[in-house]
């Protein structure tokens, strides 16, 4: 990735600094947003701006341009990177700021970066994930805070497991890097509050709603427990199904029939949104 967008510039990566004052970096206070650009389309992109903005409004932080100037942003710096699969991460930090811990004027990064999908043998035979008892603060916004997943990232690894699920002792709420969903005797369930509005669970849902009935409330590790199947959703690893959680199998232990049928409408719903936007002219 050759170029990179930071305050007003398109700049060589290798050129794209800020200063150690910076907020972000000294308190953590910061916005993040991350989507997946496949075929030189930005995939979702109006639902990553959408958060990115609310994300802002709960940290209390003004972007300096609108969103029609971001998309902008975003289209130029993928032809510049002739980018056609891979990632954009943006980033609206808290800005500089004399004593560390007043914001200033927030400072606007959007970077390109690869992206390694998973194996495919985590979509043929499910994944394992581990569980770990936290609460991010502010759930509904998209922030840097990232402290337990990078905490728990070598343990995940170790444990041959694809992500950490979150807990409070009583409810499950959401991966590290991911939303969940359960089906139970053919109902989909999954949280919608205290958790990320995580942009794939709400397309998952979408293609999911003619199919199958769906309520989004609280979870319980017991109604986890004794789940039919799980399934973990996110920009980078779609909709992927859960067979083992730390120990224990999902329901049968294989990939069950809704993990199946509701990958392969979320694939036809993506192939079709990539369709659309690739196309020229209106949208
Ligand atoms: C905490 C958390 N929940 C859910 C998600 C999934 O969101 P999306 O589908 O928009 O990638 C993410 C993505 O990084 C996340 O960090």
């Amino acid at each position: 990735m050759r170029y990179v967008y930071i305050n007003g510039n398109f700049v060589e990566y290798s050129q794209a600094t800020l200063h150690i004052s910076d907020l972000g970096l000294r308190r953590g206070y910061a916005v993040f947003e991350f989507f997946r650009v496949l075929r030189g389309v930005a995939v979702f992109l109006e639902d990553h701006l959408e958060r990115f903005a609310r994300s802002a409004a709960l940290l209390e932080l003004e972007p300096p341009c609108g969103r029609e100037r971001l998309e902008d942003l975003i289209r130029e710096l993928i032809q510049l990177n002739a980018l056609e699969q891979g990632g954009i991460q943006m980033l609206l930090t808290g800005g500089y700021s004399e004593d560390a811990f007043t914001p200033g004027r927030p400072n606007l990064i959007i970077t390109p970066t690869p992206v390694s999908p998973p194996p495919a043998h985590l979509y043929q035979q499910g994944g394992k994930v581990i569980l770990q008892q936290n609460q991010r603060e502010l759930p509904e916004a998209k922030t840097t805070d990232y402290l337990m997943a990078v905490r728990l990232a070598r343990r995940v690894r170790a444990e041959g497991a694809t992500e950490v699920v979150y807990h409070d002792g009583k409810r499950v709420s959401e991966g590290g890097r991911s939303s969940l969903c359960l089906i139970k005797d053919g109902v989909l369930v999954t949280a919608r509050e205290g958790v990320l509005p995580g942009i794939t669970r709400k397309h998952l849902l979408e293609v999911a709603r003619p199919l199958l009935p769906i309520e989004e409330r609280p979870i319980t590790l017991d109604e986890l427990f004794a789940a039919d199947e799980v399934l973990l959703t996110g920009a980078t690893r779609q909709v992927m199904p859960i067979t083992q959680i730390e120990d224990r199998p999902v329901g049968s232990g294989r990939v069950g029939p809704w993990a199946q049928k509701l990958m392969a409408a979320f694939q036809a719903h993506l192939e079709a949104y990539l369709e659309r936007r690739s196309r020229p002219g209106p949208a």
